[in-house]
């Protein structure tokens, strides 16, 4: 049997599947399916009403799984998907499970640009439930050892399909509204889905009411986590130094200061998406206190990693 069939037979019996996309490794179980879902919630430890983003095929249609789909969501998916966007639209009933989005009339929808995730979904030919591969409120996996090392034996299957290419979770438009909002900044720059939709986007990213994963508290590593402005890194160092704590210190190109652990610096704005939840596990294991982190500047991936960083700082 292919790793793949495994896969597939593990969802069908009601199994969780861990398998990579492009943004961050996904906790699959069978969408349709509340036995499965219930199961997944209780692995991830995560409350019952926070809905997760479902996963579909490439040739899925968007009608199969939400209801009176706007013109939008067609533009928004033939723009980005397969890819790091998320979709939020008024479920069908019939199709996802309301467990699998915390009892919500919407369903967040996305077709993942990762050939196992693609190779998973069209073999299993229905919709996969996944939230990130870690425990609730935990950084997130980009790698399967990072799944193994979190879940353990608690997961059924996992699928390597090696280091992530973003590294960041997808972005979350909400399309059930009057106008499109931006619950989750992500994997796809806002200027890119502006450029679609054609004018700036509302976002609603904080607070709890929109998107209840993105609470403040997310993707917190055990040690503490300070961002500052590059200004600031030497005295705040010094200061942390003083107490007595080690320091490492996470930045683009970070310069080396006396006695710090230098995470092994990025070198632009991809490449510190691609590596940071890497970056702060590695802190975790060499037995950091506080990471000091200079958020990357705003465009492209910049903003959604300076969005992770101070929810990991919040933590
Ligand atoms: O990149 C990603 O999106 C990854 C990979 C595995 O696809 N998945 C991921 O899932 O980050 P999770 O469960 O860790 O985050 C789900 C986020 C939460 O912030 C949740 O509130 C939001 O999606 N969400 C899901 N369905 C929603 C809905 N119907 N309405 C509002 N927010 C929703
Ligand atoms: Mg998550």
């Amino acid at each position: 049997m292919s790793e793949i069939e495994r896969a597939v037979a593990a969802l069908r019996r009601g199994g969780l599947v861990a398998f990579p996309t492009e943004t961050v490794y996904g906790l699959g179980a069978d969408a349709s399916d509340p036995g499965a879902l219930h199961h997944l919630y209780a692995v991830k430890r995560r409350p019952l009403d926070h809905p997760v983003i479902v996963h579909v095929g490439a040739r899925a249609d968007l009608g199969d799984y939400a209801l009176a789909v706007p013109e939008l969501a067609g533009r928004l998916a033939a723009a980005f998907w397969p890819g790091p966007l998320t979709l939020v639209l008024r479920r069908r009933p019939d199709r996802i499970a309301p467990a699998a989005t915390g009892g919500r009339a919407t369903v967040g929808l996305r077709v993942p640009a990762h050939p196992l995730a693609l190779a998973l979904l069209d073999a299993f030919d229905g919709a996969i439930a996944a939230p990130s591969a870690n425990r609730f409120g935990k950084v997130s996996p980009t790698t399967a050892d990072h799944v193994r090392a979190d879940l353990g034996s608690d997961v059924d299957v996992v699928l390597d399909g090696g280091p992530c290419r973003v590294g960041v979770e997808s972005t979350i438009v909400d399309l059930t509204g009057a106008e499109p909002a931006v619950l989750r900044v992500g994997g796809v720059p806002a200027e890119r889905l502006e450029a679609v939709v054609g004018r700036p986007l509302e976002h609603r990213t904080a607070g709890e009411v929109a998107a209840p994963g993105t609470l403040a508290s997310h993707y917190a590593p055990r040690a503490r986590v300070e961002v500052v402005a590059r200004g600031d890194v030497e005295a705040s160092i010094a200061a942390h130094r003083a107490a007595g704590h080690r320091v490492a210190l996470l930045a683009l190109g970070a310069p080396v200061v006396d006695g710090t652990l230098v995470l092994e610096s990025p070198r632009d704005v991809e490449e510190y998406a691609r590596v940071l939840y890497a970056r702060l596990r590695q802190a975790d294991e060499e037995g950091v206190d506080v990471v000091v982190a200079v958020p990357p500047p705003d465009g492209g991936l910049g903003r959604a990693v300076a969005d992770r960083l101070r929810r990991a700082a919040a933590g």
